[in-house]
């Protein structure tokens, strides 16, 4: 299957392969039209850039120009893993990648399928989640095939994928570190390694532009709740509670009662896709609090959520 992979990359064609967030829709960074073709599939705004895969340190300076010493540090203690750097870009990276930016969003990512055809293909390829634009990203492969059903394209079988939100997003500025998008490796992570806590309060210019557009709805209505407040939502019928502390009032058709972030996390978007084949209305969740590893997870919630 790899080597078919790589093949269909180079005969210009776009590939799905499961990472440890989500499934991603690669193409070759550093071909204009092969990465066209990401955009019209998933009817992705121009201006929201990709994130570049490649599967080693070598590697990042196919698409970036440079990387300091704290870059280095960080790439070497996180990478393989869930975290994306955003790095000053190199001439040849199309601009349809950075969607025109002058930085470029370069990730290892930490998956045994990813690694080997990332080897194998020896390419930069820039991949956004295997959606369509402002559906769930895809974590297992049945969504994966859901959303390409209509596709020529090749799938890596990853089967469930461990962690199920897409990567923490990190930019480094002199000696700051800013958080453009919450994932698994949280500020606080970052701070233990290297002693600077990222900052948060996003201002336009510190933020990821994928964060502006809708994100991660279900066709299902989604309500939040923080525990300890009162739950408005007793009600509801046809209704599903996503939680970590088990409410008082159980009346819901289905319960998913999470031990904690991660395994919320990780069957966050398939509880979405699954609720909207069975025709579920409303999805009930609970918000966890807003920091460390919460952060990842109410981020993607409150989108989920909003109207
Ligand atoms: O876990 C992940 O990151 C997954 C897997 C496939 O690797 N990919 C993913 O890609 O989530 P996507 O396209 O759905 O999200 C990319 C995010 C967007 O919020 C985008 O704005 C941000 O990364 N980003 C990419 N390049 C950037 C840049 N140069 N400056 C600021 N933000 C950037
Ligand atoms: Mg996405």
């Amino acid at each position: 299957m790899i080597s078919k992979a790589v093949q269909s990359i180079q005969q210009g064609k776009c590939v799905v392969f499961p990472t440890e967030t989500v499934y991603g829709l690669g193409a070759n960074a550093l071909s204009t039209s092969q990465v066209a073709q990401i955009f019209a599939f998933k009817n992705r705004p121009t201006s929201n850039p990709l994130i570049v895969h490649v599967a080693n340190m070598d590697m990042i300076f196919t698409v970036a120009s440079s990387l300091s010493s704290l870059e280095q540090r960080l790439f070497e203690a996180f990478s393989p893993g869930p975290l994306t750097l955003v790095l000053p870009k190199k001439e040849n990276v199309p601009s349809i990648v950075t969607g025109n930016l002058d930085s470029v969003g370069v990730r290892i990512p930490n998956h045994p399928i990813a690694l080997d055809f990332l080897n194998a293909v020896n390419l930069p390829i820039c991949a956004p989640s295997a959606n369509i634009s402002g559906k769930p990203s895809p974590t297992t492969y049945e969504m994966a095939k859901h959303y390409m059903k209509n596709q020529d394209v090749i799938i890596l079988d990853g089967g469930n994928l461990e962690i199920g939100i897409e990567s923490t997003v990190i930019k480094v500025e002199r000696d700051e570190i800013y958080l453009l998008r919450a994932g698994a490796i949280s500020p606080q992570m970052i701070a233990d390694f290297c002693g600077i806590m990222p900052i948060i309060k996003q201002s336009e210019a510190h933020r990821s532009p994928g964060t502006k557009f809708t994100h991660y709805k279900p066709k299902a209505k989604v309500h939040l709740y923080t525990y300890n407040t009162t739950s408005p939502f007793t009600q509801i019928n046809n209704a599903i509670l996503l939680c970590l502390n088990l409410p008082l009032n159980t009346q819901y058709k289905h319960i998913y009662h999470f031990t904690d972030i991660q395994e919320y996390m990780h069957h966050l978007y398939e509880i979405f896709f699954q609720a909207d084949k069975k025709g579920i209305s409303h999805i009930i969740c609970e918000l966890p609090i807003n920091e460390g590893l919460g952060m990842g997870l109410y981020d993607r919630l409150s989108r989920a959520g909003e109207n």
